[in-house]
């Protein structure tokens, strides 16, 4: 990559920092040692995987020994919904939004064909849940809700501590998909009232491929894969040591830079989205304020979102695209779908989402670069012509 990009696709991805790969450096060179092995080099390791479960457990005022280390999010999201819904044998009944990352929505398409119930709540048009209509989907035999804490497209935030209190109330286990949320915003699993959290470490300038599932203590859900005892064999398998150690060290600079980072991505935040609705016929997608520090999801009418990203691409942005999945469908994201929005109006979708690092002038440039992409590509359209 060039010193020139403009890199606003931190909802995919963010680059490993420094601090995290240095931190990593010796486990990736001299210190091989495997954490289960009884011998100094084992021990030294295993110390420093118990020091960054510390650190990780801090970072979400949970304890240690609820921290397991999975492969990432995805991971952490399916060992969260299988392994409770396993101890109940196929049957029973779950929740979620109709908004959730695939690695919950398609888990749970899953466990309807094993048998289990699952009702998928709608949402505004804004992507929020209303917790009134979440309360009514309860039944007798509810034993699961999954509700992510903000979305990835939209960076609409969902009002998850209500929701764990609703099922804390009728005594259902709550698992909240915190992946887009974790390193950006305050995390704390006690007040939020939650019973299972997924986080990713590559979403906050960790390394990829490794995530973690906070488990409450007490909660007893079957592991996926059968094996050694590691992660007190919930997540049997050896150890992604330098990834734990990065994901540990990335977490805790994260979230004590929280405070100062979410400020100046609010701020970059508006302002971006300010000028994009400046251009006319731009609709801004999820909720106006109550979204991720560093989303911003606009709809350009009459265009498709690809041609935008790609004519961005050209001038050294990088975007990405919401009108269509990651299989490369013609079928619009089903997040853009549930809050509403027109085929043309999915289709037209882009998100630039902010991170560490992007600057005033980074959004400047965007504001400069995009009117003239998207009169271009309005000149061609013919929808925009039969508009006018
Ligand atoms: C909300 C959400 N959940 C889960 C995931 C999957 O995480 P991972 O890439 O670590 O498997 C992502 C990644 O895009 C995400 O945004």
């Amino acid at each position: 990559m060039t010193s020139r990009l403009i890199y606003m696709d931190h909802g995919a991805t963010t680059p490993l920092r420094e601090e995290a790969l240095e931190a990593m450096m010796p486990f990736l060179k001299g210190q091989y040692g495997n954490p289960s092995s009884l011998h100094a080099p084992g021990r030294e390791v295993r110390n420093a995987v118990e020091e960054a479960r510390e650190k990780t457990a801090r970072a979400l005022s949970a304890q240690p020994e609820e921290i397991y280390f999975t492969a990432g999010g995805t991971e952490a999201n399916n060992l969260a919904l299988r392994g409770a819904a396993k101890i109940r044998n196929g049957s029973g009944h779950i929740i979620t939004s109709s908004v959730e990352h695939h690695a919950v929505l398609d888990v749970c398409k899953d466990l309807e064909k094993e048998g289990y119930e699952v009702t998928y709540v709608p949402v505004d048009q804004y992507g929020k849940v209303n917790p009134e209509t979440l309360k009514n989907a309860i039944k007798d035999d509810t034993f699961l809700i999954s509700v992510m804490a903000a979305n990835n497209e939209i960076g609409t935030m969902q009002p998850v501590q209500e929701i764990g209190r609703l099922a804390r109330e009728n005594n259902i286990l709550f698992h909240t998909d915190a992946v887009q949320v974790v390193g950006q915003l305050p995390v704390d699993v006690q007040e939020m009232n939650v019973d299972f959290l997924s986080l990713s470490a590559h979403k906050f300038n960790g390394p990829k491929g490794i995530g973690a599932l906070y488990v409450r203590r007490g909660i007893k859900i079957a592991p996926l894969y059968q094996g050694g005892g590691q992660e007190r064999k919930l997540r049997p398998g050896t150890e992604n040591v330098p990834g734990i150690i990065g994901l540990g060290r990335a977490l805790e600079l994260a979230t004590e830079e929280i405070p100062g980072k979410k400020k100046h991505l609010e701020s970059l935040r508006d302002r971006l989205i300010k000028g994009l609705l400046g251009i006319g016929d731009v609709i801004l997608n999820g909720h106006p304020d109550e979204r991720l520090p560093g989303n911003v999801n606009v709809s350009f009418k009459y265009i498709e979102g690809e041609s935008v990203l790609l004519s961005l691409d050209m001038e050294g942005i990088a975007a990405s695209s919401g009108s269509a999945c990651s299989s490369g469908s013609l079928e619009p994201s089903h997040v853009l779908s549930a809050i509403g929005l027109e085929h043309s109006e999915a289709h037209g979708s882009v998100r630039f989402s902010l991170g560490r690092g992007n600057t005033e002038a980074d959004v400047e440039t965007v504001l400069e670069k995009a009117p003239p992409i998207v009169e271009r590509l309005r000149n061609m359209s013919p929808t925009y012509h039969r508009s006018q």
